[in-house]
């Protein structure tokens, strides 16, 4: 497949003068979620870019969020013969028979943006995503100053089973626990999806006396949020200052609602998981250097304060 040559050109950025036909050649699997929220359209979208600057032919599956979709996918990835597999896991467990299937055939595998739980870590290369716990965290301290760490929270969690439904809820739960008047008082998955978020906020807010008890909501997603948003509006309150409104990714939807004053924070994940998979997986192939087992992406706080000129900033990103 000649990866030597790929490596050297991409190093050199002569890529094109190089010529493209032989560079062309490494074969890339990606079994993708899906695309249940903007983050998740962005990280597919910077996938193909990075793929076309780094003259990788990359194969996307959409596995609709279910992981039989995804597990035949790789099973198809590793009985075409690619160079490399980048899987976004949906759900943390259940992978070591299908990623044993990948490593008999020596076909190395990334993990995007979500981690699995599984007794044997050489069933993996490596996993490029971002600390989800400290999300949480980051995003629970945020709420803690802002509400003088007093507030009934309602939790809209991602999709049940995945790393960062779990780890967000982890890392929140902790920030939380020095505050004795902090507490979450509902909590249910609206998977990770604008339309669920809405339904579940929907249902929150007529069980907590019209939303008059409820303080804030903490979704594990931006989209989810925005779905909060809607469903607060509806009911006749105000997102951002009636209920307050946290979360985590970073899109531009988000800041578009903090700049409105209609939310209060996010914690940006980057949607550019695959560009450094691809340089570490192009490494590998080409002179066996072997990358760090957690590459991991920076989390930074955004806050009102910055969101108009952030929008501004990302907006042709996505
Ligand atoms: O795994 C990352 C999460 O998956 C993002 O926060 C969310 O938007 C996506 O669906």
């Amino acid at each position: 497949m000649k990866l030597n040559r790929i490596a050297a050109v991409t190093a050199l950025g002569i890529m094109a003068a190089a010529g493209t036909a032989q560079a062309a050649e490494m074969v890339v699997g990606f079994a993708q979620v899906g695309s249940e929220s903007g983050w998740r359209a962005a990280e597919t979208k910077t996938a193909k870019l990075r793929a076309h600057q780094d003259k990788v032919n990359l194969r996307i599956s959409d596995a609709q969020q279910k992981q039989e979709n995804e597990i035949k996918a790789i099973r198809s990835f590793v009985a075409q013969g690619v160079d490399g597999i980048l899987l976004a896991p949906v759900v943390a467990t259940g992978w070591d028979s299908v990623l044993r299937e990948a490593r008999d055939a020596k076909v190395p595998v990334f993990l995007l943006d979500r981690q699995i739980d599984t007794s044997d870590p050489t069933l993996y290369t490596a996993a490029v995503t971002s600390d989800t716990v400290l999300e949480g965290h980051m995003i629970g301290d945020h709420l803690a100053k802002l509400t003088n760490n007093k507030c009934r929270i309602v939790e809209l969690q991602g999709t049940v089973g995945s790393s960062p439904a779990i780890n967000r809820k982890k890392g929140f739960e902790e920030a939380i626990a020095a505050h004795p008047d902090m507490k979450i008082v509902r909590s249910q998955s609206g998977d990770f999806t604008r339309s669920g978020g809405k339904t579940v906020m929907e249902s929150f807010i007529k069980a907590e006396d019209g939303g008059k008890n409820i303080c804030a909501v903490f979704a594990h997603n931006d989209d989810m949020g925005i779905g909060a948003i809607q469903a607060i509006k509806e009911a006749g309150l105000k997102p951002g200052k009636d209920i307050l409104v946290v979360s985590i990714d970073g899109v531009p939807d988000m800041f578009k609602a903090m700049a409105n004053g209609e939310a209060n924070g996010t914690v940006e994940l980057s949607p550019d998981m695959a560009g450094p998979a691809l340089k570490a997986l192009i490494a590998l192939k080409s002179n066996g250097t072997e990358p760090q087992k957690w590459i991991k992406t920076p989390s930074t706080l955004y806050t009102p304060a910055t969101a108009a000129a952030e929008y501004k900033r990302r907006a042709p990103l996505y």
